[in-house]
C-alpha cells in the first residue's frame, strides 16, 4: 500500500464531483493493461511519440547536450527512454522518478545491463508531489527533465504554470525540459483513443477500483460501473470517467460511499494543446527551443530551455 493511499482515496470520494487519484491506476495489472492500450490501433499517442523519437532523436541528443543529467519523471516501458539514451553523449546520470519500487527496480537491473557505463539513480517518490533528489550532480553540465508519453496531459490545465515552475526548480537555470504533448485534433480521433474497440481502456479504468480493493480492503463492485471518455471541448481535454449504474454504497476503511445511479467518479484528465501553448504557458520561466512533430501532426516532442 501506498503511504496515504487511504485517505487520498477518501478525499476524492467525499468531493463533489466524485475523483480518485490517478497514480492508483499503476498497480501490476494496471502497467500490463496500459502497455495493452499503447499497441491498440485507436491509440495513435505511443506510436506517432515513437515515430518523432525515431526519426528526431539525434537532433533530441544534440539539445539535451553532452555531460547532462537526465531526470525522467514517472517510467513507462522505457522503450523511449532507451531511444533517446542510445543518441545521448556521455550523460553523467539517469535518475528515474516514480512511485512503484517493483517498477523502478526493474527499469534500473535492465538498463543497466544495457548501457554499462550509465550511472542509474532510482527515485521513488510521487512526483506529482513535493520531492528532493537525493544528491547534487555537480559534475553535470546541465539537468533535462524528460517527460514523454503525454503525461502533462494528465495535468489540470490550471495547475500546469505551477507544474512548470516545479519543473523550472527541479533542472535550474540553463537546465532543460524535453516533453512529449499530445496535440488538439477532431473528436472522432481522440475518444477513439480513449474507448477503443476492445475494451482495453475500460478495463484499465475499472482496475484503479480493483486496486484500491485489493489494497485497501474495500468492496467496489466492478459489474456496477461503466468506463466513460468523451472529449470536453470547452476544456480541451478528455475525461476518464467511471460512471456508477445503480443506487449503491461502497465501503472503504470506516466509510460508507454512497454513489447514486449515472453518477460518474472523474479518474483522468488528457488535455489536449495547441503547437505553441506550452511556450505561451511556461512565460517567464522557459523558452521553447526545438518543435518535432509526426508527419500528421498528431503529437509533439518540445524541447524547452530554463530561462
Ligand atoms: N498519459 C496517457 C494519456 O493521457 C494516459 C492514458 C491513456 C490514460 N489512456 C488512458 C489514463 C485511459 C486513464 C485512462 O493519453
Amino acid at each position: 500500500m501506498f503511504h496515504g493511499m487511504l485517505e487520498e482515496v477518501l478525499a476524492g470520494l467525499r468531493k463533489n464531483p466524485k475523483s480518485l487519484p490517478s497514480k492508483y491506476f499503476y498497480d501490476r495489472r494496471g502497467f500490463k493493461l496500459f502497455e495493452e492500450i499503447c499497441e491498440l490501433d485507436e491509440y495513435y499517442l505511443t506510436r506517432a511519440e515513437l515515430a518523432i523519437m525515431e526519426v528526431h532523436g539525434s537532433e533530441m541528443a544534440k539539445a539535451v547536450g553532452e555531460q547532462s543529467l537526465l531526470i525522467e519523471l514517472g517510467i513507462g516501458t522505457g522503450e523511449k527512454t532507451r531511444l533517446l539514451l542510445s543518441h545521448l553523449s556521455a550523460p553523467v546520470g539517469y535518475v528515474p522518478i516514480d512511485v512503484s519500487q517493483d517498477m523502478l527496480n526493474d527499469l534500473a537491473d535492465s538498463l543497466g545491463r544495457e548501457f554499462r557505463n550509465l550511472v542509474v539513480i532510482p527515485v521513488c517518490a510521487d512526483w506529482m508531489g513535493n520531492f528532493e533528489l537525493p544528491m547534487v550532480w555537480d559534475s553535470a553540465v546541465k539537468r533535462v527533465v524528460y517527460f514523454p508519453g503525454s503525461t502533462i496531459g494528465n495535468v489540470d490545465r490550471l495547475e500546469l504554470v505551477n507544474f512548470l515552475r516545479k519543473i523550472r526548480e527541479l533542472c535550474g537555470r540553463g537546465g532543460g525540459f524535453l516533453v512529449g504533448m499530445d496535440l488538439k485534433k477532431d473528436r472522432a480521433t481522440l475518444e477513439a483513443a480513449y474507448n477503443d474497440s476492445r475494451g482495453i481502456t475500460a478495463e484499465f479504468n475499472l482496475n484503479i477500483l480493483h486496486h484500491i480493493n485489493k489494497a485497501l480492503n474495500a468492496d467496489f463492485n466492478l459489474d456496477n460501473f461503466r468506463h466513460y471518455a468523451p472529449y470536453n471541448e470547452e476544456d480541451r481535454r478528455i475525461e476518464m470517467v467511471l460512471i456508477s449504474t445503480c443506487d449503491q454504497e461502497v465501503h472503504i476503511g470506516k466509510e460508507t460511499i454512497r454513489l447514486d445511479d449515472g453518477e460518474p467518479i472523474l479518474t483522468e484528465i488528457s488535455c489536449k494543446y495547441d503547437l505553441r501553448e506550452i511556450g505561451e504557458m511556461a512565460r517567464g520561466l522557459f523558452q521553447i527551443k526545438n518543435i518535432w512533430t509526426d508527419v500528421d501532426k498528431r503529437f509533439s516532442v518540445q524541447y524547452l530551455v530554463a530561462v
